[in-house]
């Protein structure tokens, strides 16, 4: 990794959504460029994390156990290529590398940016001309690329509809459900037509009213997604992104396969994916 491209950021606001999922907010460096889709390395320096310095007793402790090297991981962009600010939403794995220290940060912490923005799960990747709807499936923290998606106004414009599925285990761990509703309203009126996008949440270990309860090959195999979706999922009119865990992509995309969809590779076929890990 290039250390000309590592800037300093400081977390700007964070908010929680359970004990182990989080977004949080960071300063954008102004030269800073990416398209809705693509994802970042975001580092930790355990040693510098204030919140050592916080943990009075623990602290000292703390730091000489902590290791004093950067650990960068992969992080999508949740914010749109036009804010000010950058968003991302976090997983916490209670004992990996990255995360066991970065369910610590703190409004003024200061986090690593490797400003080279990577990935092709970007609607860039599609040729025109474009098929009528848009099919974005996500588990878990895989929704973040699809929230800075819905930020841009070029894919309201680009889909006659815009069909967000996305599954988590509990009612509680479905994190943005009220940003979803705002987009919705917000960019929805922008094109005259707030139902353009369809969100279809689904809880798949718990009853939840409204939300869908098995897992995505299963919604698509029995018709239920269309159903709720109230649209035809078909080769010839749509492209579908799939992002998070990569036993959900790797499902997903091959009942997708069945259903006679194709891995999309220099610019054709519906299907592109991102696993998370
Ligand atoms: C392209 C790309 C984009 C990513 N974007 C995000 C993102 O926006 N938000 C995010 O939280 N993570 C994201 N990840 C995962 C992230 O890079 C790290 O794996 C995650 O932060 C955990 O790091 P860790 O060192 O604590 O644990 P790791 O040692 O990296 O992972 C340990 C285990 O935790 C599980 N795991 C890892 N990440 C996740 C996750 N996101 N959700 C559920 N289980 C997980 C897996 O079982 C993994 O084997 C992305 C990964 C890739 C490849
Ligand atoms: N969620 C927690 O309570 C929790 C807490 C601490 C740590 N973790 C760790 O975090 C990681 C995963 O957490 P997560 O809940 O964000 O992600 P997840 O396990 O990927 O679950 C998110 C959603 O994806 C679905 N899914 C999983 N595999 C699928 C497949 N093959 N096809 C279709 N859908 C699939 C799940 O359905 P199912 O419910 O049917 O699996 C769930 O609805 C694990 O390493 C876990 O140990 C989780």
């Amino acid at each position: 990794m290039s250390e000309d491209n590592i800037q300093t950021v400081k977390v700007l606001s964070k908010t929680t959504w359970t004990p182990s999922l989080f977004s949080f907010t960071v300063t954008r460096p102004e030269s800073f460029k990416f398209t809705a889709g693509q994802f970042v390395r975001l580092g930790v320096n355990p040693s510098k994390l204030q919140y050592y310095k916080q943990q009075g007793e623990a602290q000292s402790q703390a730091t000489d156990a902590a290791p004093d090297e950067d650990i960068f991981r992969a992080y999508s962009i949740v914010s749109s290529p036009f804010d000010e600010v950058l968003e991302f939403f976090s997983i916490v794995i209670p004992d990996g590398a990255f995360t066991s220290q970065l369910q610590h940060l703190q409004v003024g912490d200061e986090l690593l940016l490797n400003t080279m923005p990577f990935g092709f799960l970007t609607l860039a990747r599609y040729q025109q001309p474009l098929p009528k709807d848009l099919w974005l499936l996500a588990t878990g923290t895989g929704l973040a690329p699809f929230l800075s998606m819905l930020q841009d106004l070029q894919t309201w414009q680009d889909y006659e509809h815009i069909v967000l599925a996305y599954s988590a285990r509990s009612q509680e761990e479905l994190a943005y459900v009220e940003q979803i509703k705002q987009l919705q309203a917000d960019f929805g009126s922008l094109v005259d037509n707030p139902a353009r996008l369809i969100f279809v949440p689904i809880v798949t270990r718990e009853p939840m009213e409204g939300a869908l309860t098995e897992r995505l090959p299963q919604l698509l195999l029995n018709g239920e997604l269309e159903k709720r979706a109230g649209i035809k999922l078909d080769n010839d009119n749509a492209h579908v992104m799939l992002c998070g865990n990569p036993e959900m992509v790797e499902d997903t995309k091959e009942t997708l396969k069945e259903l006679g969809f194709v891995m999309n590779r220099r610019g054709e076929g519906n299907i592109a994916v991102e696993n998370y890990w």
